[in-house]
């Protein structure tokens, strides 16, 4: 979900609507404001995304305060009613809510057999009530949404607004909030990108941080109410980025921003042969023994990627969903590095896994996209992938530098580890990634792939499969298709093709083989098996490659190193699912169930 406040001179709402336009890629289920001016708490709410919202408003409501949330459910349907804000019987308070409330149910059943009456199925809706019942016990609201919050157990980024007060009240833990500061307002919201047409001045709260903010003051306390100092940052994101730029979906304008994105990641970390990443001196991982990336969905196959690599390095490296992390670590120490890999900074579920890594006495780094994420400042280490925003829900440019830049921490892993070994020909390697933003234009200029999802339109199942480096790249290949398609799509390995999947090849599923120029003769014996099965097969890879005289088609890639060839064929891959859901009509940016950033278990 996703959540925004604003204070100051001048109207609130469109201010409230827009900032939920940039948030919506953390829900777009249903979408609500609140504002007051003196006359009453208005709440305007409505299930369906933020258009939605703003076209079942005649006019805009009036008031220089506010508060706004766009949704992606946990408890309860897409409804109207179940749309923040919530607010309390009178409707005095109203509340938006990012997080999920452990004890919603205890709560209810107390604040209900007090008499408070409940409209939706949310764990939020308790909130407001909450709060309204302990400002009937202490004069002052600020106390008041201290305690209301102190009741509460689970994880939430909460703003509220209280009928009479020109104040927001807002509290954080577990889920994400940044403070907006502008010369003649104030701002809260899940992420910078909801302000940052106002203000690149930001100040990241802490959880147990509870703010309020007033027309001309702020003040951030602890839950004690003792005053908490936190500094304020500069984001040197450009609010233009956060824009279409004249591209039909932000997915495909960031698929082109790749080449930008990747000489960003890259630059200045070649240094002389060797790896130079950020704080990361030679000799900071001698320690190591062991190396676990834990990640989720895109971000797990680019930790696929930097395992792998770690790997062939001889360094012990597991690679592990962080939802899975609790039950599947196995043994974890002080030499033990935890790598989170999230492009956020704030998935839930990578946060979780990256504590109890360090809980257990691993070291931990994070390999993230936003500079003040959570992961950034739990972490022991971050090291940034600088991919610039990214609004589109399934994720591109990031995945390619997260890749990039997984690949260069491998390397500079391996070169502190004792007894590991860097890759065999490193020089040629990090030769070649200089190559790569200028490949990866070339793979956008001349790609076959609009053409390719026309003529397997009708297709039944996509089946990709690759092998090593090529596994991960099939796995990513397939997630970007179902997420944005809604067709079925799977990736396997390709030896493990004809241990079951087989079964359900047919001509109308072409399996799509992606080579690397290495390691890829399980692929070509594979594709060929399920060819002779009848289905068609898709090269994509080097022009070279053996595969390609057997394929029915080819998306070919430039040469280049066997270690960036397969993100050359993920670019290709992203453009095949790009405009098969664009043929078949979907809404790319904001497929259905799914939200960019899940902060929530
Ligand atoms: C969600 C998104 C995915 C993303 C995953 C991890 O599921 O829909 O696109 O890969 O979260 O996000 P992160 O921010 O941790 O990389």
């Amino acid at each position: 979900c996703g959540i925004i406040a604003r204070i100051g001179q001048g109207e609130a709402a469109e201010t409230l609507l827009s900032g939920l336009e940039n948030l919506e890629y953390r829900g777009y289920d249903s979408a609500g404001i609140a504002v007051q001016n003196g006359s009453g708490v208005k709440v305007h709410k409505t299930s369906g995304e933020v258009s939605d919202l703003k076209s079942s408003l005649d006019t805009r409501p009036h008031g220089n305060m506010g508060i706004g949330h766009t949704r992606w459910s946990t408890h309860g349907p897409p409804t109207d009613e179940n749309a923040h804000p919530h607010t309390d019987t009178a409707g005095d308070v109203a509340v938006v809510h990012n997080g999920v409330i452990d004890n919603y149910d205890e709560l209810r059943t107390e604040l209900g057999e007090k008499g408070h009456e409940f409209e939706s199925d949310t764990d939020t809706e308790v909130i407001p009530h909450l709060i309204d019942e302990y400002l009937g016990t202490v004069d002052d609201t600020e106390e008041a949404v201290r305690r209301a919050v102190d009741t509460l157990d689970g994880s939430y980024a909460i703003a509220a607004i209280v009928d009479g007060e020109e104040r927001v009240y807002a509290a954080r833990k577990g889920s994400p909030l940044v403070l907006g500061l502008d010369e003649a307002e104030w701002y809260l919201a899940s992420d910078v990108p909801a302000f940052l047409d106002h203000t690149d001045e930001v100040i990241y709260l802490e959880d147990g941080d509870l703010v309020v903010l007033e027309p001309d003051s702020y003040r951030i306390t602890d839950l004690a109410g003792n005053p908490v100092d936190r500094p304020v940052d500069t984001v040197d994101w450009d609010p233009e980025d956060a824009g279409k730029g004249g591209y039909d979906h932000y997915m495909l304008k960031e698929i082109h921003g790749q080449p930008t994105a990747l000489s960003n990641t890259i630059e200045g970390r070649i240094d002389d042969g060797d790896v130079a990443l950020d704080a990361l001196s030679p000799g900071t991982f001698e320690d190591v023994e062991t190396v676990q990336f834990v990640a989720c969905g895109t971000s797990y196959h680019a930790a696929m990627y930097g395992a792998q690599l770690l790997r062939a390095a001889d360094v012990r490296t597991d690679v592990l969903r962080a939802s899975e992390y609790d039950s599947m670590a196995g043994p974890v120490d002080e030499d033990t590095l935890v790598v989170a890999v999230t492009q956020s900074g704030e998935t839930a579920d990578t946060l979780d896994a990256l504590r109890t890594g360090a809980d257990r006495g691993a070291r931990t780094l994070a390999v993230t996209n936003v500079v003040g994420s959570t992961a950034a400042r739990e972490a022991d280490d971050a090291v940034y992938i600088r991919a610039g925003p990214e609004v589109g829900v399934a994720a591109t440019k990031t995945y390619s530098s997260q890749a990039v830049t997984l690949a260069l921490l491998t390397q500079r892993i391996a070169g502190d580890v004792p007894d590991a070994t860097p890759h065999g020909d490193r020089a040629a390697m990090l030769e070649t990634l200089a190559d790569l933003p200028q490949q990866v234009e070339t793979v956008l200029e001349t790609t076959d792939a609009e053409a390719l999802a026309e003529e397997f339109l009708d297709s039944q199942s996509y089946f990709f499969i690759g092998n090593g480096l090529g596994h991960s790249v099939a796995l990513e290949g397939a997630l970007k298709f179902k997420e944005i398609t809604y067709e079925h799509a799977e990736g396997f390995a390709s030896g493990q093709l004809k241990h079951g999947p087989l079964a359900l090849v047919t001509e109308a599923s072409p399996v799509i083989a992606v080579s690397t120029g290495s390691d890829d003769d399980k692929t070509r014996t594979n594709a060929i098996e399920a060819q002779s099965r009848g289905a068609p097969i898709v090269a994509v890879g080097p022009d070279d490659h053996p595969l390609v005289d057997v394929a029915d088609a080819h998306l070919s890639v430039p040469e280049t190193h066997p270690v960036w060839a397969g993100l050359l064929a993920n670019v290709q891959l992203q453009l095949l699912s790009y405009h098969a859901a664009k043929l078949l009509d979907r809404p790319i940016d904001k497929p259905r169930n799914l939200a960019k950033s899940v902060t929530v278990e």
